[in-house]
């Protein structure tokens, strides 16, 4: 059975101030931590053993999934001293590997949603020979990913992360975050240093005209690298739209966790999720949002594509639309908050002091 590492560690810069307190992965999405669906995604796929290569805040993974077995998982966790970077990270949890060199080893980024058919992807791998071989997906502007030009037969011919020049972007092909790698090019890896493995390993392996095969699938795919994206996925798991077998409850319009109060005439559409403990009040319309555990919504609030943090408060008539309201934050009431704006955890916002229109 093909065994699997999960890249965990990264700082989840972009994702600040929801990543304050948690790490990427853990951050809850349609109720439960985000690593919850690709774990749960990579066994019904038939992985059972996999390795998460953890960093920043390395400490919760274990005490929340320990070892696995719940999932009918044997999990493993490695913690880098200092941060290795994704290949680095991969070199660093080898030795708790249990294939032979020849074998497929299957590698998550650990921060994607994605529809994708894991078992075709080795299949792939397995028919065409490759050395690696890399989920590939396309997107309009590649320019914040890794692209991934291949020849007719699927052969990949250049690795470009990051696209810096016009000349550059040669494709809308890119790198999915998934990939099988033969067991013998992860030893090959440099060990007790920083590698990249889209700017070092992929290029390097190229170079010396190894086989890298890609493998386009147009399933659904969203890196949750920023807060647009994470609100997005977990409403997009809430309705269904990307599979996960771990949704807590039934896919539809609205998730509501168990020990979380609503008022009757409140609305809830568009995939939102309200957390345990959490109270939404009166006449409040919550749409497409997330709502974290203990996070309180008061009366006639307006909430659009948003994410509330734990225990935060939004408060009356407020209205949010693409707004992060950080853990432990207090939005007063009569506020009117958009466009990205991001609160910090436990910032207090007073009544009143924020709109963009005037206030008739
Ligand atoms: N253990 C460990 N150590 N993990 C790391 C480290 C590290 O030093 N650095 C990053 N990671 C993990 C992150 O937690 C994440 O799961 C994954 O590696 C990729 O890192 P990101 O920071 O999310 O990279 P990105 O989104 O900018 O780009 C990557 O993903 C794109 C697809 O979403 C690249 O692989 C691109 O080529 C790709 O297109
Ligand atoms: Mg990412």
């Amino acid at each position: 059975m093909t065994e699997a590492i999960l890249l965990v560690g990264g700082k989840g810069t972009r994702l600040r101030p929801l990543t304050a307190n948690t790490p990427k992965p853990m951050v809850p999405a349609a109720g439960v931590p985000f690593l919850t669906h690709q774990l749960a995604r990579a066994r019904a796929a038939g992985v059972e053993h996999i390795v998460l290569a953890t960093s920043y805040l390395a400490e919760v993974f274990e005490p929340y999934f320990g070892d696995g077995s719940s999932m009918g998982l044997h999990l493993e966790y490695v913690t880098e001293r200092e941060p290795l970077g994704t290949g680095g990270a991969i070199r660093n949890v080898a030795s708790h590997l249990h294939s032979a060199p020849g074998d497929p080893v299957l590698i998550f980024n650990g921060d994607i949603l994605t529809g994708l058919d894991i078992r075709a992807l080795v299949d792939t791998h397995t028919a065409s020979g490759a050395d690696v071989s890399l989920h590939l997906t396309r997107v309009e502007d590649p320019r914040a990913f890794g692209l991934v030009p291949t020849d007719a037969d699927g052969r990949v011919t250049a690795f470009l992360e990051k696209p810096q020049t016009p000349e550059e972007i040669v494709t809308d092909q890119i790198n999915a975050g998934a990939y099988v790698f033969n067991r013998s090019v992860i030893d090959a890896i440099p060990t007790g240093r920083p590698v990249s493995v889209e700017r070092e390993t992929f290029p390097g392996l190229l170079e010396a005209g190894a086989h890298l095969q890609g493998m386009v699938d147009s399933t659904y795919w969203l890196d949750l690298g920023t807060p647009q994206a994470f609100v997005r996925g977990s409403a997009d798991l809430v309705l269904g739209h990307a599979p996960s077998p771990a949704v807590p409850g039934r896919c539809g319009d609205r998730l509501v966790l168990e020990g979380a109060e609503i008022a009757s005439d409140a609305k809830l559409t568009g995939g939102t999720v309200v957390g345990s403990g959490a109270s939404v009040g009166a006449g409040a319309r919550v749409h497409g949002s997330t709502v974290l555990d203990g996070a309180t919504i008061e009366p006639g609030a307006q909430i659009h594509d948003s994410l509330i943090g734990a225990g935060a408060r939004v408060g009356a008539r407020t209205v949010l639309t693409d707004a992060v309201i950080g853990d432990g934050a207090q939005v007063g009431a009569d506020n009117e908050l958009k466009s990205g704006i991001r609160v910090w955890c436990d910032a207090r916002i007073p009544s009143r002091a924020i709109r963009f229109s005037s206030d008739t």
